[in-house]
């Protein structure tokens, strides 16, 4: 659940005024998603829109506007885009995932059916590009579009990949860029776009948006191993259990092949995870220092998305997007 692992990112007694005020408007925006002759859309979008979030990418979004001396409510549709096509997303992920709650509450395709949760979630994908095409903007069309083929080919990429021994650290991060940086990077160049920064800028941001959406990811896949099963919401090597090589998993197998025998076996056995595969690789993970190597490359992804902006005017809110940026990587669920 990436929405849900994050812990409190932003208290709301903690939170600038600017945040409070521009959260109110996303949430005002999302709350009014509408249809012109089926209530079954509107009420399972406001459904899960209501469900709770932490609207870092919409907020990531007004922040970068606001550095760069802009007005969000200006945009305050083109704005909450990043979190619709989100939204459409894990709809869609949860379908094809067979996963059955999200943030805590049942998943769509549960609380509704398969195919109203498809069919809403492809509605939600059309009413962002409607938005941005209104906005008049055809560069930003471009951009979302790019972004949509990316969070599609990345989930079908680490489809094909599942099970599959050859998983390297390089598959492992080029899955994490399309199905989660890319997202992330969207919200912040989006940001820098809409207030017609120069084409400098726009890349600064982007780099933004996708070193924080790397760390963010290589952070989740940490806690996939180091996490608290009951705080992060799913078992100790999940990923693995699911096929899927995480970043201390790939790391840890570039560096001992012997490790991917391990794996495979586990892959291979009658009940991978009831006869203790999965500490012993988790052990094996920690001893030769894989777990330490993908911290190591999530605090160095933060670095990186801080050191693009470093020289964007300082002020609270540049403040504000340097906190959110360290919560990432020191969240534990
Ligand atoms: C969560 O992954 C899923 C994504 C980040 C993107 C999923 C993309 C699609 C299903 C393609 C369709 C895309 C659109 C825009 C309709 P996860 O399963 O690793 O995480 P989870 O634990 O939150 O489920
Ligand atoms: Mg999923």
């Amino acid at each position: 659940l990436i929405e849900t692992k994050i812990a409190e990112p932003i208290r709301v007694e903690n939170r600038l005024d600017w945040q409070t005020g521009d959260l109110d408007q996303i949430e005002k925006t999302l709350g009014s998603v509408s249809a012109r002759y089926s209530r079954t859309i509107p009420e399972l979008a406001r459904g899960l829109f209501s469900a709770g979030g932490k609207r870092m990418r919409p907020l990531l979004t007004c922040g970068v506007i606001r550095c760069l001396g802009g007005s969000p409510a200006e945009f305050a549709e083109v704005v909450v885009t990043s979190e619709v096509v989100h939204t459409a997303s894990l709809i869609h992920d949860d379908v094809v995932d067979g996963t059955r709650t999200r943030r805590g509450a049942p998943a769509a395709h549960v609380a509704f059916d398969p195919k109203t949760a498809v069919l809403a979630g492809d509605f939600l994908l059309a009413e962002a590009m409607r938005t941005i095409a209104l906005a008049g903007r055809l560069d930003l069309l471009d951009l979302a579009a790019c972004t949509i083929r990316d969070l599609v080919e990345g989930e079908v990429y680490e489809w094909e990949k599942t099970f599959d021994p050859d998983q390297t650290v390089e598959t492992v991060r080029t899955i994490q860029q399309l199905k989660t940086a890319s997202l992330f990077e969207y919200a912040t160049r989006s940001g820098a776009m809409l207030v017609d920064a120069d084409k400098r800028i726009i890349e600064q941001a982007g780099r933004f948006g996708r070193g924080l959406g790397l760390a963010f990811q290589a952070v989740d896949d940490l806690l996939d191993w180091t996490g608290d099963a009951g705080t992060v919401g799913k078992p100790v090597g999940q990923d693995l259990l699911e096929g899927k090589l995480n970043l201390p998993a790939a790391i840890g197998v570039s560096n001992d092949p012997g490790l991917m025998e391990m794996i495979k076996q586990c892959w291979d056995a009658e009940d991978c995870n009831g006869e203790g595969w999965i500490q012993k690789i988790r052990e094996r993970l920690e001893n030769d220092g894989a777990i330490e190597k993908a911290r190591k490359l999530a605090d160095e992804d933060v670095a990186d998305a801080l050191s693009a902006i470093e020289n964007w005017p300082e002020g609270p809110v540049k403040d504000d997007l340097g906190s959110l940026a360290q919560q990432i990587v020191q969240r534990d669920s």
